[in-house]
């Protein structure tokens, strides 16, 4: 995972590559470092976010940095980028996993400082023979794994490499810019490395080491700069935020019209892939989609492997919000490689899963900037409601400015305040539903382990009874939801519990008086749950932003 970013230019480099990284905190923030040039290259280092970081008074016109998400090694200093060679020749930022660092460790005779795989890249490109461009073009046949890297020389030479992890390169009037995501540069002439490239960046020449070309496009970013307003965190300003990203999403939609008809005719098969909130969206998608005769099924990223070949009548449905998550694009590539078919459901328009792509769909969800994901497994809901009705020809019936006006009505009548309070000192939580609330369940569950360190068991509501039970007693806390018609439903589960001196919370959706589609209602389902997860966090005084040893994007596998 982690973030990196340089920059190359007239402006102050440390400073410039301090607000690149400001941006790609969401891929790790365990802790961050900056090498700036100026007579040979210099660092800043902490854990930490990038709050903890002294800013140096010297100037200079080149830096690169990193914000971690721990991999090889603890959260500690020493193991914190960049890292440099035993020699100082060399200074390295990394992104991926070198799969053979012990074996090529083992080999090199020099005292290593951290425990990290990236210290092995420095430390081999230091001890190979030759001049800098070859042994810089060594690694690609030395390194097995997954890497972006930006190396510097003591002489202040800047080298990029790929392989799988992104990296972009970008010009304009102000310099040269480096970022592992492109949504964290600014407007100018872009180029999205290929795997593996090399790249040399000195005095203001750029220089491809394989001789092709360096094919730039034009880029803008109209990013509005994310500021929080009135709200205290991200998660909450963006969970507000789905009305509007509910509304994006629909004009796009709308914009797409007969396509989504078009891309579904040929197929007879449907395979919903995703991890972690975005797997729990292809769940609703199931249940979405289930009258329309297709063949489908739903699974996890990282538990999916292809091993025969893709049939003609079979879509595969990759439904991730950042686009950047390894498990997913080990399996788009895989679909690629057995000539299947796939659809993309992604925030993010340019992200590398799309390259895998045969037809994308996007969320309007704007930026996500909490780990949570909120607004945008809303949007994802609603894009499998939106394809379902399209293809059920029943869209004449969705009457959006309702929809929105709704989910606005809702969402300032909730208050979850008091359960939150009621809950804050649990440190287990066993949540019963059935059908499609088992699945906003699963997110809920997902939403409060995440973001509130609880021990959270989803479970089918019929299931209680044969295991499950003996964990009741009086201080367990069993959360309910039934959303049905049929409201004695979960009466006898509920009676087990109590039976037995464990608490039941039932948990109340009184949906607004207008009517609502059934498809809409896991996106009305999951608000109070999301919004309960944020308030048990500032009870307990956590960062809802930033939980523990996570990150928003997963790009290692
Ligand atoms: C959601 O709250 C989580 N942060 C996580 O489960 C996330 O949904 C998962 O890592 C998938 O990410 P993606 O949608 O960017 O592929």
């Amino acid at each position: 995972m982690c973030g990196i970013y340089g920059y190359i230019g007239k402006l102050n480099a440390f400073d410039e590559v301090y607000s690149g990284l400001k941006m790609l905190q969401y891929r790790g923030y365990d802790s961050c470092g900056i090498a700036y040039f100026n007579d040979g290259f210099k660092i800043e280092k902490a854990t930490g976010t990038l709050n903890n970081l002294k800013k140096p008074t010297e100037k200079s016109e080149i830096a690169f940095g990193h914000t971690r998400w721990a991999t090889n090694g603890r959260v500690n200093y020493e193991n914190t980028h960049p890292h440099v060679s035993y020699n100082g020749e060399f200074v390295v930022v990394h992104n991926g996993i070198i799969d053979n660092a012990d074996e090529l460790r083992q080999n090199l005779k020099v005292d290593f400082k951290s425990e990290t795989d990236t210290e092995v890249i420095v430390n081999l490109l230091a001890t190979l023979p030759g001049e800098t461009d070859s042994r810089i073009l060594q690694l690609f046949d030395l390194l097995k794994g997954s890497y972006a890297l930006i190396i510097g020389t003591k002489g202040g030479t800047i080298y990029l490499l790929k392989k799988f992890n992104p990296l972009n390169l970008l010009i304009n009037s102000d310099g040269i810019y480096i970022s592992s995501d492109i949504s964290s540069l600014k407007s100018g002439s872009l180029y999205t490395l290929n795997d593996y490239d090399a790249i040399k960046i000195e005095n203001g020449e750029i220089i491809n080491l394989r001789g092709e070309e360096i094919p730039l496009i034009d880029y803008t970013n109209d990013i509005k700069k994310l500021a929080l307003g009135n709200f205290e965190h991200f998660m909450e300003k963006e969970i507000y935020e789905t009305p509007r990203a509910i509304f994006g999403t629909y004009n796009y939609l709308e914009e797409q019209n007969n396509n989504i008809k078009k891309i579904f005719k040929p197929f007879k098969k449907l395979t919903f892939i995703g991890c972690g909130t975005a797997y729990h969206s292809c769940l609703v998608g199931l249940e979405l989609l289930k009258d329309l005769n297709f063949e489908m099924d739903a699974h996890l990223a990282s538990n999916y492997e292809i091993n025969k070949p893709i049939s003609k009548n079979h879509l595969h449905i990759i439904v991730s919000q950042s686009g950047e998550t390894a498990d997913c694009i080990k399996v788009a590539e895989s679909i690629k490689a057995h000539k299947g078919k796939l659809l993309v459901i992604t925030n993010e328009g340019r992200s590398t899963i799309t390259r895998c792509a045969d037809y994308v769909l996007l969320t309007k969800a704007e930026k996500e900037i909490a780990v949570a994901s909120t607004k945008t497994y809303s949007c994802q809901v609603f894009t499998f409601a939106y394809i379902a009705n399209k293809l059920k020809n029943e869209n004449q019936d969705l009457d959006i400015q309702k929809l929105v006006n709704n989910l606005n009505e809702y969402l300032t009548g909730l208050n979850v305040k008091p359960l939150a309070k009621e809950l804050k000192n649990l440190d287990k939580l066993i949540l019963v539903g059935k059908d499609i609330d088992y699945i906003t369940l699963l997110e809920a569950s997902l939403k409060i382990r995440e973001i509130d360190y609880v021990y959270t068991l989803p479970m089918y509501s019929g299931e209680l009874k044969h295991g499950t039970l003996s964990l009741i007693d009086e201080n367990s806390y069993v959360l309910t939801l039934n959303t049905s018609e049929n409201k004695n439903k979960l009466k006898t589960v509920i009676n087990e519990i109590t039976s037995r001196g464990g608490n039941v919370v039932e948990c109340e959706i009184n949906l607004p008086q207008n009517q609502i589609q059934p498809c809409f209602k896991p996106i009305f389902n999951i608000l109070p749950f999301q919004l309960l997860s944020y308030q048990i966090a500032l009870e307990k005084g956590l960062n809802p932003d930033m939980p523990r040893n996570l990150a928003k994007s997963v790009t290692v596998e």
